[in-house]
């Protein structure tokens, strides 16, 4: 969604705030805009419906800005279409203030109303406007630039990260957040604010994470943050762990293809530091034996690809731990009626930590009383931070939007966990998990392994990419592969595509197969993979093309109705989703590639979904 940078320092800001929106490009955007103060105090400002290359030819053809101060925005359009007038920065009227805006004000209407009525002309369809509108009009009545900030947060609802200028400060820009990601970098050549880490990583590691409420005052030598009460507060300084180059290309196409290449490492990192002399210890939860022992339900919350890892969670933990386990969307949950209580525990997934339904849905376990434990992949998110016990997954900076690496991390960390409460509840022998402890270990080499056979991949789609409506079918954890699978190939190769119980075709869905319709049938489950045999003669019977996904021990079988296949290792079969989803994930990418989409940014989506 949208992305925010700033940068107040001794060198000219635009190059940087450019360089920083070009690393904010991954979260999706429609418009861009930067605006810089000089020395002077001229706010130059410049913004462009469209690809940042297009603000970029913008300001060739002008005059350069020039001044050490600036802020940026990439705009992922809420309120009113994507063109040059809803592009952020917005100015207000006297052409004093600049701001950028991420998130939605509530109350936008009824603020816009009472400034028009006091001859205020708007000349945007957004919210963002109204903030800005109302600083101009506040910093007019009190001539103060932060008692008119303090106003103007006081009067609006909603969730905003915001980067605020005034020409009259040149030296300095503000920052305040509520309910969206903000941070505040500390540079050698100056200091940031952005919305995403990543925008930063080329300029600093060192990072601070402004909290709800909070007003930073910020200049090329100093950061103030006040909070809701103007105390100036000391805030703690954090390093981050992830390199420049963990969001650079490094000679891949993409960095969807880069970021399954990496599953190997990212997945050793999440895995290996937790295994100590043969037993999964979870530092995180250290001390909760009481809690643990108490725990009669477990909700596991997410969205998109993070909630089909926790289909995947159903099905493992409520197997190993004995106890009802059930996978929510989070959108759904937060207005459903969840049995919540102290005996319940809450696992959100997210690798933004930053998603607002599940943001929300963690807030409403908490307010009633159960305890959440999160599963994230950026340090310091929100997420991260209002759960009670964290596990990071340490599969580094994600930047395409389709997930692959940080799905996999999440998976296997979740397992781990199940293992984890297992043995805590004593609901697991010792050769069972002396087994998977040691099959977690050769998970990294095993998922190499898988990659190994990008041609067949390859070839596989270049066969089928001019399908137009696919199906995924599969039993239990192959079900729950099969929705994340599904949802990959839609969403960058934009092909219709459904994933089925393999069991409920026979209640409906089985009328859409006709000669031709192609199947994605997954039959890696072990115990049912016979079952899985008889759904896709039943399938092919009706005139399907099917594709397989099975093992090395299965392939016998399913090779007696189809000669396309993708074959993993077989490993354990709670481990065994952690390779299937490899080739469905190459699958999509290639498929996509041969149709010509834009793999990384597909067309409608953001990497994080900051509004509801
Ligand atoms: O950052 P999160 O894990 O909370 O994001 C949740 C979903 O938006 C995300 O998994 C989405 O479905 C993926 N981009 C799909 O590839």
């Amino acid at each position: 969604m949208c992305g925010i940078i700033g940068f107040a320092g001794k060198t000219e800001a635009v190059e940087v705030l450019l360089d920083g929106l070009e690393r904010l490009e991954y979260r999706g955007y429609d418009s861009a805009g930067v605006a810089v103060v000089s020395t002077d105090g001229k706010l130059q400002v410049k913004k462009s419906k469209g690809r940042l290359s297009v603000l970029r030819t913008l300001l060739e053809a002008e005059e350069p800005m020039s001044g050490g101060i600036g802020i940026g925005h990439t705009r992922w359009a809420t309120h009113g279409e994507p063109n040059d007038v809803n592009a952020h920065p917005h100015v207000g009227q006297e052409g004093k203030i600049a701001v950028v805006h991420n998130g939605i004000i509530e109350n936008y209407l009824e603020i816009k109303n009472s400034l028009i009525r006091k001859g205020i002309r708007f000349s945007s369809d957004t919210d963002t406007e109204v903030i800005v509108q109302l600083l101009e009009y506040y910093y007019k009545k009190y001539s103060n630039l932060m008692d008119a900030v303090y106003a103007v947060l006081n009067r609006i609802k909603g969730a905003y990260a915001m980067g605020i200028l005034c020409s009259d400060y040149p030296e300095q820009m503000l920052a305040a957040r509520k309910d969206a990601p903000l941070l505040i970098g500390y540079g050698e050549e100056g200091n940031y604010i952005a919305s995403d880490v990543t925008a930063l990583l080329s300029h600093t590691r060192t990072v601070t994470y402004m909290e709800d409420d909070e007003v930073a005052v910020i200049t090329a030598g100093k950061v103030e943050i006040y909070d809701s009460d103007r105390t100036l507060l000391e805030k703690e300084k954090h390093a981050i762990e992830w390199d420049v180059t963990a969001a650079e290309k490094g000679g891949y196409a993409h960095f969807m293809l880069k970021e399954i290449m990496e599953q190997p490492e990212a997945v050793r990192k999440t895995i290996s530091p937790r295994i100590v002399d043969g037993k999964i210890v979870l530092e995180e939860l250290k001390g909760t034996g009481d809690f643990i022992r108490n725990v009669s339900r477990i909700y596991i919350v997410a969205c998109g690809s993070a909630y089909h890892v926790g289909m995947v969670g159903k099905y493992t933990l409520e197997k190993l731990l004995h106890i009802p386990v059930e996978a929510c969307l989070a959108s759904e949950f937060r207005y459903s009626e969840p049995l919540l209580g102290e005996s319940t525990l809450v696992i959100v997934i997210s690798q933004s930590g930053e998603t607002l339904d599940s943001l929300a849905a963690l807030r409403e376990a908490k307010r009633r009383g159960s305890k959440v434990l999160s599963i994230v992949n950026v340090m310091g998110s929100s997420i991260a931070r209002e759960s009670d016990y964290v596990l990071y997954t340490w599969a580094g900076p994600e930047i395409a939007v389709a997930t692959t690496k940080a799905y996999t991390t999440q998976m296997v960390l979740l397992i781990m966990l199940g293992v984890y409460l297992a043995r805590e509840l004593e609901q697991i022998g010792q050769e069972e998990y002396d087994a998977i402890v040691e099959g977690l270990l050769r998970l990294p080499e095993q998922i190499k392994q898988v990659l190994n056979e990008l041609d067949n991949y390859q070839k596989i789609a270049s066969r089928y990419f001019n399908h137009n409506s696919v199906f995924y079918i599969g039993r239990n954890l192959d079900y729950a592969l099969g929705l994340e699978g599904s949802l990959k190939l839609k969403e960058i190769s934009y092909i219709h595509s459904e994933s089925y119980a393999a069991g409920e075709l026979k209640h409906g869905t089985i009328s859409l197969i006709e000669p031709g319709t192609l199947v994605v049938a997954l039959a890696t489950y072990a115990p049912l993979v016979e079952k899985s045999l008889s759904n896709i003669v039943e399938v092919k019977s009706r005139g399907a093309e099917v594709i397989a996904l099975t093992t090395d021990k299965t392939v016998n079988t399913i090779s007696s109705q189809t000669s396309e296949m993708f074959v993993i290792p077989e490993v354990q079969a709670i481990l065994q989703p952690v390779l299937g989803v490899i080739p469905l994930q190459l699958f999509a990418y290639y498929i996509a590639l041969n149709r010509g989409c834009d793999i990384d940014k597909p067309r409608n989506l953001a990497k994080s979904v900051t509004v509801e």
